[in-house]
């Protein structure tokens, strides 16, 4: 049983409901993202410790759900914005640390998986999972992995011209995904990322779950409209070797260039996460 419960709402009136009830009772209120035209809407997700740590980077236990705690509230908001999205992102790393994972709704929170299809149907998007995106420079990417064979999800990986010879001379003609090579020598521009994925897969709606390396190549160039943010009431440090990071990674911005954002909620679950909601 979910414990939502919401503490501040400033997300305004909403042109028309959105969530179906049952979800929009789980979440205790409304889930909205306005249209963006020029480029997709991108939209954060993370968790953290009280201290900012979001990866414990100890092998078996990196992830996010030993950030969560396994909390139940977090993986069902990871599962609507899934659900509310066209494509999900995430990075080489973030992929490789999670075998057997598939970045839909349903894995995250299989107990809402029939709901939140119902809510894909709701909101009109044409599939029934979002478009999964790899993101590597290299093309080191593991395709043997379910995600590449699982035969409803729809996969991109997208990476160089050197990563995309690569990848096409390891799996040759059973390359069993997308490949989308772009210009770059080993970092791709974020912002040739986002307009390939508006223009030809037709991404209004972009979901970014990390890992920070990535995001914090988004944060750089400002791409970031809004970032759900899990606070986790955990302690757990840094680690001597600092290896331990936060959701921006390696940005370093001074006082004048730092981001700041506007809250739009606040939610809480029982077990005392907490549950943000920003504007950027
Ligand atoms: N707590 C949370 O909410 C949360 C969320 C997400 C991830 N995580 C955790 O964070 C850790 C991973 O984070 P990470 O920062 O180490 O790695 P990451 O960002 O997931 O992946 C890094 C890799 O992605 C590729 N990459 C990143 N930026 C790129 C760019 N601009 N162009 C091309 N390729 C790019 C590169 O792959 P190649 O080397 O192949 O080129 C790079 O080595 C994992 O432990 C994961 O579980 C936690």
């Amino acid at each position: 049983m979910l414990e939502i419960r919401t503490l501040y709402d400033g997300t305004g009136a909403l042109p028309a409901p959105s969530l179906t009830k049952i979800l929009r009772e789980a979440y205790d209120g409304e889930l909205f993202f306005s249209d963006s035209s020029s480029r997709p809407l991108i939209v954060g997700n993370f968790v953290q410790t009280l201290d900012g740590i979001v990866s414990l980077k100890i092998p078996g236990k990196s992830g996010g759900a030993d950030i969560s705690g396994r909390n139940e509230e977090d993986a069902f908001i990871m599962g609507m914005l899934r659900a509310y999205a066209d494509a999900v992102m995430f990075g080489e790393d973030t992929f490789r640390n999670a075998p057997g994972h598939v970045w839909t709704a349903g894995c995250v929170h299989p107990t809402f998986e029939k709901e939140f299809h119902a809510f894909r149907k709701h909101v009109g998007k044409d599939s029934l999972h979002p478009l999964n995106v790899v993101v590597s420079g290299r093309g080191h990417v593991d395709l043997d992995e379910p995600l590449f064979r699982h035969e409803e999800i729809r996969s991109l990986v997208l990476t160089t011209e050197q990563g995309a010879a690569r990848l096409h001379q390891r799996y040759g003609a059973t390359l069993p995904a997308m490949v989308h090579a772009l210009p770059g020598d080993a970092a791709l521009d974020p912002s040739n990322m986002v307009a390939l994925l508006h223009a030809e897969y037709g991404v209004k709606l972009l979901l970014h779950e990390g890992g920070p390396t990535l995001f914090s190549a988004f944060l750089r160039q400002s791409l970031l409209d809004e970032l759900f943010l899990t606070m986790a009431p955990q302690i757990v440090g840094r680690s001597r070797t600092g290896e331990r990071p936060a959701f921006s990674g390696p940005l370093e911005l001074s006082p004048e260039q730092a981001i700041w954002g506007t809250l739009l909620s606040v939610k809480q679950a029982q077990s005392g996460h907490l549950f943000l909601r920003y504007r950027v």
